[in-house]
Order: C-alpha cells, then structure tokens, then sequence
C-alpha cells in the first residue's frame, strides 16, 4: 500500500525523501513523487513506475534543491497508475500532500468542491482532500486540517505542506499509521519505521486523529480541537542491518533463513521452567480456560497460521475453533459474543479487514487477543491481549518467517490452553514445549539442502498449474504452499484436501501436471498415499514432501524431499520452508520481482 515519507532539516531534502521511499518499496506501489519546498515555492517530481523512473525524471529534468518537503509511494486505488494521479497532489495555491489510505466520502466532497468552482486534474480521492484543505485554509493550518478531518471519513494518513509556511511540516492519521522521527535538528515523518533508521532510531507513534507540526527543531502534536498532546518518544528494537539484505539476493531469501533466529526470539522468552508462559502478555491459565469457542480471524498467510492453531488448540484442548477470512467474517453478522475469544493475527497489525474484525468482535463483546509482528500497530494497540512475534521487520511482500513465528506463538497457546484445560499432563506439554525449542535446528538442516529444492523448483517452473494436496495438518501447510507460489510465481495452483480430490477436482490432472503431495502426518499417511496413487494414475508428476522415515513406493513420488521428523503436531514447522524455497526459486527462475510481486502490497489496509 501507500508509503509516506518527509523531511525537514539540514540534509538535502530529495535525496532524503528518496531514499525513504526505497525502504518502503515493500509496501508495494506502482508510481512515486516527492514535493520540496525550493526556490521559494513548492516544487513537485512525480513518476509512474519505480523510484528509479522518478530518480531518472529529475536527473533529466532537475531536482528540487531544498530542505523541507514530503514524498510518496502509491499503490493505485482511485485511478490509474500514471504520473498524473501520482502524489503529491496540489489542493490550489497553499496546499500540496501526500496520502495513505482511503477517503471514503470523497465523490460527494468532490461535487460540492466543483460547486465551489474548483477544478480537478487527477482520478483520486487524494486531490478531493488536498483541495479540501486548501478550501478551509485561511492562514491556520491547524483549523484547516481539523475543519477536514471533521468532514472526512476513511481510514487515511496525510503529511501536508502549506505554500506560506516553508518551515514546517504537518501531518495527520485516522486509521492507517504514520509515525514521526526525531533526529540531531530534524524531523520526519513515515509510513513505518525502516524509513527513517539510517537517520534516527527515535520515534513517535501518531494516533487516531493526532495532528503533527514538524520542524527542523522538533515536532508539536495537537488533538483536532488543537490541545497540545505530551507523547512517548519510542526507540526502534532494530538497526538497518535488520532491514537489509545482508548479502542475500532478495529479502524473502533473507527471511526464510530468519527462521530458526525468529522462533528463538519468539518462543524463548514465553517458556518459563519448561512450560510455556504467556502471562506478560496478559494470558493466564485461568483466564483462557474459561472460553467458550475459539475464533481465528486473519487474511492470507495469516490466516493460514490460524489452519495450523485451530488443528492444534482442537487437537490438545478439545475447544472448538473457528477460523475464519477476515473480510468474511465482517460482514456474515458472526455469531459471536461474551465468553468467546477472537484471536486476530496479523504480520503488520494493519490490514483492514484484520483489524475491522476485531473492532466488530470487540463491540459485540468478545475479548480480542492478536499475534502481531509490527510493534505499535493499530492491531496491536487495540486488542485486549496481545502477543507480539518477534519476526523482526518483514519486508519481502510473500510472508515468510512472520508465518512461521505465528505458528511457533499458536503452538504455545495451545499449549498452555491444554494444560491449563487439563486436556494434557504437565508432562506432555513440557515434552511439546522442548520439541518446539528443537524446531529452529531442524530447520536449519533443511536450509541446508536448498540445491534440492531448486532442482524441484526447475521440474514445475513451467507448469501452467498445479495442485497441493494434504490431508489435516497437511492440508493447512498445502494452501500456505499453493498462495506463496501463486503470489511470486504467478502460475496458478490450488490446494486441495487430498481426500477431496475425487469429489470434481482430479478431472484437471492432465498427463504431467505437477502435484505436491504434503505428506508428513503418521497417522494419515496410508490415506494420503492412496491420493497420491490417484493423481499419478492419471499422469500427474508427483512430488513428496514427506518424513524421513517414510519408505514411499518409488512409483508414487518423481521427486521427494524428506524432513527430519519430530513430532506430527509440530511438522508444519518443517514443512513450510521447502514450500517457501520451492515457491522462491520459481519466482527467481521465471525472472520476477520476487520481493515485490505485480499488483500486491505488504500492507493492505484498504478493504
Ligand atoms: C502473504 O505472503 C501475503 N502477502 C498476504 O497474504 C498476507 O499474509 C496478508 O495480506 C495478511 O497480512 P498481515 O499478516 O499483515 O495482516
């Protein structure tokens, strides 16, 4: 989504803004622009495409020289990708901005504005607040940018220029984040917090409907009725190291080997004389005993991690959970209500419909626990229990290690739900909470044998579709299989429950059509080799990932990668990572954008 960076201070300002903008490509966006306050007026640069494009245009046609200015990424929402709806936009004379999120409203401001008589260039709803600021403005920034948050309605974050006062910057959020840097004399403002770590590790967190005045001497914060607002200066947990690629060829290579170091990170702290412990994040055995249903609510890879919690917390401590899409679950009136738990998880803490649902579970009197990755996010903010992944900064768009983290979290929590429900000996859940600490070596073993796994990769890369199938546990790691292939590799795959297959979807198996066959459950393995036995039958090339103890019948398998063996309960763990190289080297071998894949954005926080 969007990215907003500005800049005010010493340095020069373009370059600043730039280079900002390049550690939140990760967000996903299609043009960039900056606006700068220079020779004496507000200049603006603004590319469709890449930051290199907008870097090429102003070596071509000039940077603006200055020190004061703001710049943006955008992921088309309202319009077109093109240089003209990129930011910023001019509201008229003294207004020019940048914008992050959706103004909901903006089609009946955009008719009264042209009442007015004012004219639009641009398709977006960014240009109806720029001039609907610049409408209000009559020499107070401040009571223009409250007269429109009056008028607004959406979840957006805006970083504002006024054309008189070349000093300064303004910025305001309702829903989606901003934050504001403080360094030696200057001052920032960005979308998340990678923007400003080569400057400062310092930081504040804007809220809900929170104006910032930026200067080069430091930042004034304000509520809309202009109440000047005391806030925690916060200090990022992570250096640009964590937000480089250190040496590996793209971030999602660099995260997948994260993995071990995240689990450790996240697992660690939460065990406490070999039982896990989550009472630092408000979760007590007396307290999560008494829930009723259990619901998952997430989106994507997120909600993926839920398949996996929902087996485990049904297996162990025999509660019903219910997982669930979260722009599904909003609107399909849930039956929901005091007694209940509603577990949000999220990577960012601010995807829309994540964070919607909670709000409505909220209202309708259940109690809310999120695993967020992103410190600080609204997700996280909001929720009543909350347990933070210690992921680090995730920034390839395919979700790798903060997957596994949320898994490695969802263990701990049915663990501790288990024991705490009497459903497992205390003996029990030290042996799983001992496994789990084991989980980081194995998978280092597997990371170990990446040639393997491009060799597979090379065998489907120019499959037009494929199928994952699984059975149970299986089946939760084959669809978080099947949409990071999708999503970086562009070919189409579909995971199926593996005894499903019969009921329609075996009539696409054509003679050669790639099947991965996820195959690490004991107990279901006879009825997952039946399956497989099905699509080679009818001429599919299989290939197994599976334990290591398994023996397949040499014709069931064309290829097969085994996993060192723990646990069933725990083999997610292993499974996921040759999925995660598998889906990466296709991307890389049919020359993608692997970190940025077309048309997505790390953080979605629109609907
Ligand atoms: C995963 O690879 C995705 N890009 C996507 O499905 C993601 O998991 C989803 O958008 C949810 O994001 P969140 O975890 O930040 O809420």
């Amino acid at each position: 989504m969007c990215g907003i960076v500005g800049y005010v201070g010493a340095r020069n300002c373009a370059d600043v803004l730039v280079s900002a903008l390049s550690k939140l490509e990760y967000r996903g966006y299609d043009s960039a622009g900056i606006a700068v306050f220079a020779d004496g007026e507000i200049q603006i640069a603004k590319s469709k495409g890449r930051l290199a494009d907008l870097s090429a245009k102003m070596e071509k046609e000039g940077k603006p020289e200055g020190h004061v200015g703001i710049g943006h990424t955008r992921w088309a929402t309202h319009g077109e990708p093109t240089d003209v709806n990129s930011h910023p936009h001019r509201g008229g004379a003294y207004v020019t901005l940048v914008h992050n999120g959706i103004i909901e409203n903006y089609k009946r401001l955009k008719e009264f504005l042209i009442s007015e008589g004012r004219t639009f260039v641009s398709d977006t709803d960014t240009e109806v607040v720029a001039q609907l600021v610049d409408y209000h403005y009559h020499g107070d920034p401040l009571a223009a940018i409250a007269d429109t948050m009056r008028e607004v309605t959406g979840s957006f974050a805006l970083g504002i220029l006024f054309a008189d006062f070349p000093n300064k910057i303004f910025a305001v959020r309702r829903g989606s984040p901003l934050i504001v840097g403080k360094g030696e004399n200057e001052s920032f403002i960005a979308s998340d917090v990678p923007a400003i770590l080569k400057y400062t590790k310092q930081y504040y967190l804007l809220e809900h409907d929170e104006i910032a005045v930026l200067t080069d001497k430091g930042t004034e914060f304000y509520d809309t009725r202009f109440v000047p607002i005391q806030k925690e200066l916060l200090t990022a947990d992570w250096d640009m190291d964590a937000a480089e690629k250190q040496g590996y060829e793209h971030f999602m290579l660099k995260e997948i080997h994260e993995q071990p170091e995240s689990i450790l990170r996240t697992v660690t702290p939460r065990i406490e004389d070999g039982l896990p412990s989550l009472a630092e994040c408000g979760i007590t055995p007396e307290k999560i005993k008494e829930f009723r249903n259990i619901y998952i609510v997430a989106c994507g890879t997120a909600m993926h991690a839920g398949m996996v919690g929902k087996y485990v917390i049904e297996k162990l401590a025999r509660v019903p959970v219910i997982v669930d899409i979260a722009s599904e679950f909003r609107y399909r009136e849930p039956l929901i209500g005091e007694g209940d738990l509603i577990i949000i998880i999220s990577q960012s803490g601010e995807t829309a419909d994540s964070l919607e649902a909670m709000r409505l579970a909220k209202k309708l009197g259940a109690k809310t626990l999120a695993i967020v990755n992103a410190k600080g996010s609204s997700i996280a903010r909001e929720a009543d229990m909350l347990i933070y992944t210690h992921a680090g900064p995730e920034i390839a768009v395919a979700s790798t290690k903060a997957y596994m983290v949320q898994i490695a979290v969802m263990y701990l929590f049915g663990f501790e739900l288990a024991l705490a429900k009497g459903k497992i000996t205390e003996e029990e859940c030290r042996r799983l909470t001992a496994l789990l600490l084991e989980t980081p070596g194995y998978i280092e073993k597997i990371l170990a044998r990446k040639d393997e796994l491009h060799t597979i990769a090379e065998s489907l890369v120019k499959a037009e579709s494929l199928l994952y199938i699984g059975r149970g546990l299986d089946y939760a790691l084959s669809m978080e299989g099947s949409l990071k292939l999708k999503e970086i590799s562009y070919i189409h795959s579909e995971a199926y429950a593996a005894g499903e297959l019969k009921h329609g979807t075996i009539s696409l198996i054509y003679d050669g059509m790639p099947v991965i066959a996820v195959d690490t459950q004991k107990a279901l393995h006879e009825k997952t080799v039946s399956n497989i036995k099905e699509v080679k039958a009818r001429g599919a090339m299989t290939i197994l990932v599976c334990g290591d103890s398994y023996a397949p019948e040499k014709d069931i398998a064309d290829y097969c990668f085994r996993l060192p063996e723990i646990d069933d309960l725990l083999m997610p763990m292993m499974g996921v990572v040759p999925l995660q190289l598998i889906a990466y080297y296709a991307s890389v071998m049919r020359g993608n954008d692997v970190d940025k894949p077309r048309n997505l954005a790390k953080s979605v926080t629109v609907e």
